[in-house]
């Protein structure tokens, strides 16, 4: 590490993890004056009724913070792992955020370099500047081997097949149209090197971007669940709308027009 400052990889979601926060504490507060000053027995009811949807909220809150700030920095390093490293490769990290895997694959590298693009919308993650994962390479010690740049993942700006690994964690679903997120998809593969990796990490439509790989220039596409206790856990607790899982794939080894 460079100093005993450590580095914040930021909150996901943060307007929806303040939306879960003010919603339970307002149905909590709620339920507890249906409790005390409505007729007994009816209060009971409708007070538990108003405490069930502030339990799930508080519920989800906290689940969310501790997504951000413990699964999701524990499963960073489970993924990079995926890829057998020399320590000389080129990294592209699409929608790199406050740089979680981008430093974490700059951690892998010695004479390689990483490089972060992103859009750095606020909407997606907590103080999202570009000099957030420049500070946060700073902090790890590896500065010398990051590089911050502002692109959109449908249209990367670089040449095809530059980078010996590509990766991309909870990004893609934030396209919102199929067109574009296949886009994305293409545009990942295009600068991914013959035989070079992809690590494709998302929080949903793991099927979409299995199914459209297999038809790309790509051999051994894979989904990858870490846990699938928690798999099946979050999934249920977020009624589908949360399942994070990683598409590994690698390019075939020649080009493809
Ligand atoms: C949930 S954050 C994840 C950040 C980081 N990859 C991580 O795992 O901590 C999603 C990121 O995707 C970025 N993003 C959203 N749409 C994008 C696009 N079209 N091109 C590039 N980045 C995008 C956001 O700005 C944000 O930094």
């Amino acid at each position: 590490m460079g100093g005993s400052k450590k580095p914040h990889f930021g909150i996901d979601a943060p307007d929806l993890v303040r939306a879960f926060l003010l919603a339970g504490m307002a149905l909590a507060s709620a339920s507890v004056g249906i409790f005390v000053f409505a007729p007994p027995v009816l209060g009971v009811w409708i007070g538990i009724i108003v405490l069930i949807p502030a339990v799930y909220a508080l519920f989800m809150f906290a689940l969310m913070i501790r997504g951000s700030l413990v699964d999701k920095v524990r499963d960073a390093e489970a993924i990079l792992d995926l890829h057998e490293w020399k320590g000389s490769e080129q990294v592209l990290d699409v929608g790199c955020g406050r740089g979680l895997m981008l430093i974490g694959a700059a951690r892998r590298l010695t004479t390689g370099r990483a490089v972060g693009v992103d859009v750095w919308s606020a909407n997606d993650q907590s103080a999202n500047v570009p000099d957030a994962p420049i500070e946060n390479a700073r902090l790890v010690g590896v500065s010398d081997r990051v590089v911050v740049e502002t692109a959109d993942a449908r249209h990367l700006p670089f040449e095809d097949g530059s980078f010996d690994v590509v990766s991309s964690s909870w990004v893609v679903h934030n396209l919102e149209n199929a067109g574009d997120r296949l886009l994305a998809l293409k545009e990942m593969v295009r600068v991914t090197r013959p035989s070079g990796t992809i690590l494709l990490t998302d929080i949903v439509n793991r099927h979409e971007y299995v199914s459209a790989m297999k038809g790309m220039a790509l051999e051994d596409v894979r989904l990858v669940v870490l846990s699938p206790g928690r798999d099946r856990f979050l999934s249920a607790v977020s009624f589908g709308s949360f399942q994070p899982a990683t598409v590994f794939a690698r390019r075939t080894d020649h080009e493809v027009g």
